[in-house]
């Protein structure tokens, strides 16, 4: 789904030969390849850029995953269902397009389950009711998308064309979240109510993110000058802000935020203070779901343990059938 702000090693600018021909190709808007020269730093920056959404991805899948058998209706499971699937689709690709910097995929879930990487924040909360699944899809992917569109444009081609595939995908899972929203607030005022609810929980860990604000933000001079990113976290969050709120106000709910205001004057909505505190606690791991969610992909991955002998065994007797017969 997301990538966690990056944070890109702060690198300075590669003055050989070969620094200043990837820079020139970076600038012309040429999209490194694999086999391409590249410095260090910025196949670094990348792996741990790209595992951490890989990650964001697979765990992602659990906060909803929770509700497919609960699901009020076969269409809204239906849809659900292929939403998680999609998830699980993302992560896949985007380990792919890691693995295509020098890194194995059993690194990276080793990363993964022993807490040494991370992965997006939001997917520590819990979800308690079905308008959740509303929420996460019209925030939690919207803010996705806004992340990501960009990430299109990435000079890294593996990355770049992985995420043009994805976004068509986070589109259609943030209709599906915010068409669950206007059934809710258009339904019963419980129904309302618990719509309201879901906006509460999950509107400031959404701001959230986008990552650090751009003052705390060391990192991400190297990966702006790299072209993997393009816009700054604070960018990026206002435009956030400033798409989600009229849709707000349309499903006519209230934001919990009392220093909301439209600035005729900019054109932007003014919010409030960003408790960064939670952030970091919840990034530390000390998030209401963190553990869970951990144990939870251990315990997945234990389980498909027979999967992968299985594949890594027909594998080696497909290669000496080849050999036999050449
Ligand atoms: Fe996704
Ligand atoms: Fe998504």
């Amino acid at each position: 789904m997301y990538s966690q702000a990056l944070n890109a090693q702060t690198a300075v600018a590669d003055a050989s030969p070969e620094g200043v021909r990837f820079q020139a190709r970076v600038e012309a808007e040429d999209r490194i390849e694999p086999n391409d020269w590249m410095p260090e730093a910025y196949r670094r920056t990348l792996i741990r850029q790209i595992s951490q959404h890989a990650h964001s991805e697979i765990v992602g899948m659990l906060p909803e995953g929770n509700w497919i058998t609960r699901a009020p209706t076969l269409r809204r499971k239906a849809a659900l269902l292929a939403k998680v699937q999609d998830e699980g689709g993302h992560g896949l690709y985007l380990y792919a397009a890691a693995e295509t910097l020098g890194v194995s995929r059993e690194e990276l879930v080793d990363q993964l389950l022993t807490g040494r990487a991370k992965y997006s924040s939001i997917f520590n909360y819990p979800t308690l009711s079905w308008a959740d699944i509303g929420a996460i899809g019209w925030l939690v992917d919207g803010a996705a998308i806004m992340n990501q569109i960009p990430l299109c444009r990435c000079s890294y081609g593996p990355y770049a064309r992985a995420m043009i595939r994805i976004c068509r995908e986070e589109s259609f899972h943030q209709r599906q979240g915010y068409e669950i929203m206007l059934t809710l607030c258009r339904g019963t005022p419980e129904q309302k109510s618990m719509a309201q609810d879901a906006l509460n929980r999950w509107w400031w860990p959404c701001l959230m993110m986008f990552g650090p604000p751009d003052s705390q933000s060391q990192h991400s001079d190297a990966s702006m000058r790299w072209k993997i990113k393009r816009f700054s976290n604070d960018g990026l969050r206002q435009k956030f802000v400033d798409a989600s709120v009229p849709q707000g106000h349309y499903l006519g709910l209230t934001f919990p935020d009392p220093e909301l205001r439209f600035d005729a004057a900019t054109g932007h909505w003014i919010f409030g203070e960003i408790d960064w505190t939670e952030f970091r606690r919840v990034l530390a791991g000390e998030g209401p779901c963190n553990r869970e969610r951990l144990a939870a992909r251990r315990k997945a991955h234990e389980d498909g343990a027979w999967v992968r002998e299985a594949a890594l065994a027909h594998a080696a007797k497909r290669c000496a059938s080849v050999r036999a017969a050449a």
